[in-house]
């Protein structure tokens, strides 16, 4: 097994999901857990259903407490930087998914400071206007104005801070050095940050559900070791895995690791046609007359993933170009036709939900602000 690294600032190599799942000591989503949330929801979300959402924390206390009339809220966030990508659509779209299934109130953390603090060339003015570009992407998903707040952590911090504070005194430098693999040279802003990430799984006295891909874990190590003695619940979490990089199915896209490697929501129809097909990994064969003869291998073919993971809902569709691929049938050109096609449409569709998104209503949100200011300020 080959070595591979996940951290929220640094995922390679090939990921061994299973072993995440022992190192971090979460919990695999099996069947009855499946079951239980189709049977809860009336459906399940086909990320859900394919297992890409594959690991979770007392995701079944939450089910608990909704069964029970309690509630529970959802928490998700976006670190601000130029290029959002496809990548970031996943916690998104199941949060959205999970948002109009439960009904429930959804903070989302922009954190223009860790933007900064981690990145050594970005200037401020880059991260806000990133921030503010960003902003507008997430809006565009369509979430419930009336339960969903957005805020910025430096303009929101000062609401934050009593809290902050009483969190931070739990949290040592041997935890962070320990968890995140900070050193000497770590910068002090950075130091304190994972304490501000922890913040709005607070914000109200009902459980917290945060869905993330797995490199977010570690902030939830952190919160449920110090949340009872703050007086709140251990935060809930659901995982995914990590949409892959056009160039192969081991780590995870990133819009750092250069353009070519990711598909950005400011892609256009051409970039999108031209990267997919000069850069997608497939799994084709080298000739026609051998891939005719022997077929694709669909589990190594990023356009096959890509639409399993997030462009093919239909269940029947999706097998019958599994198997017209494998069988040969369909050629690499062809599979990665069918996916430019898709990729194309989701764009679009979210280029126009951008521009009609209610950014205004959901910044801030004053019905939200007012319940969440006495809940942290107790
Ligand atoms: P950020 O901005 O790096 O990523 C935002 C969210 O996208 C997920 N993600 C991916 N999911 C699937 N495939 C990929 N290739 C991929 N790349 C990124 C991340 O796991 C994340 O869920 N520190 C956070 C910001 C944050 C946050 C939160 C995220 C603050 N509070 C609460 C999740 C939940 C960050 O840097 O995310």
């Amino acid at each position: 097994m080959k070595d591979f690294k996940v951290t929220p600032w640094e995922v390679s190599g090939s990921i061994d999901y299973e072993k995440l799942i022992k190192q971090f000591g979460t919990s695999r989503i099996d069947e009855k857990l499946t079951e239980r949330l189709e049977r809860t929801c009336g459906s399940l979300h086909p990320m859900l259903q394919r297992g890409f959402f594959f690991s979770h924390r007392d995701l079944n206390l939450i089910l608990d407490d909704y069964e029970k009339g309690k509630g529970f809220f959802l928490y998700t966030g976006r670190k601000p930087s130029k290029g959002m990508h496809i990548g970031h659509m996943v916690p998104l779209t199941l949060t959205k998914w999970l948002q109009d299934k439960f009904k429930c109130n959804l903070y989302i953390e922009i954190t223009d400071d860790e933007g900064f603090l981690h990145k050594r060339d970005y200037t401020w003015s880059d991260v806000q206007n990133a921030a503010t570009e960003n902003i507008a992407d997430i809006a565009a998903l369509g979430f419930d104005p009336d339960r969903t707040f957005i805020f910025k952590d430096s303009e929101y911090i000062k609401n934050m801070y009593p809290l902050l504070l009483r969190a931070a005194k739990k949290i040592t430098g041997s935890t962070v050095k320990a968890v995140f693999g900070f050193d000497d040279s770590t910068n002090i802003g950075l130091s304190m940050y994972p304490a501000i990430q922890t913040i709005p799984s607070m914000f109200e006295k009902k459980r917290c559900l945060i869905p993330c891909a797995i490199d977010q874990d570690n902030y939830w190590r952190i919160q449920r070791d110090i949340a009872e003695g703050l007086g709140f619940h251990k935060t809930s979490a659901i995982h995914s895995r990590f949409l892959p990089p056009l160039q192969g199915v081991e780590g995870k896209m990133s819009s750092s690791a250069g353009a070519q490697t990711a598909i950005l929501l400011t892609d256009d129809e051409k970039q999108v046609k031209k990267k997919i097909n000069k850069y997608a990994f497939s799994g084709g064969k080298d000739t026609v007359e051998e891939h005719r003869k022997l077929g694709g291998d669909p589990t190594i073919d990023v356009p096959f993933q890509w639409l399993s993971i997030m462009f093919e809902g239909d269940d029947k569709k999706l097998a019958q170009i599994r198997e017209d691929y494998t069988s040969g049938k369909i050629l690499s050109g062809e599979m990665k036709g069918i996916l430019i096609e898709k990729v194309n449409e989701f764009l679009v569709d979210h280029r126009t939900r951008k521009e009609n998104a209610e950014v205004k209503k959901m910044m801030y949100s004053g019905k939200l602000a007012k319940k969440m200011w006495d809940t942290i300020h107790e």
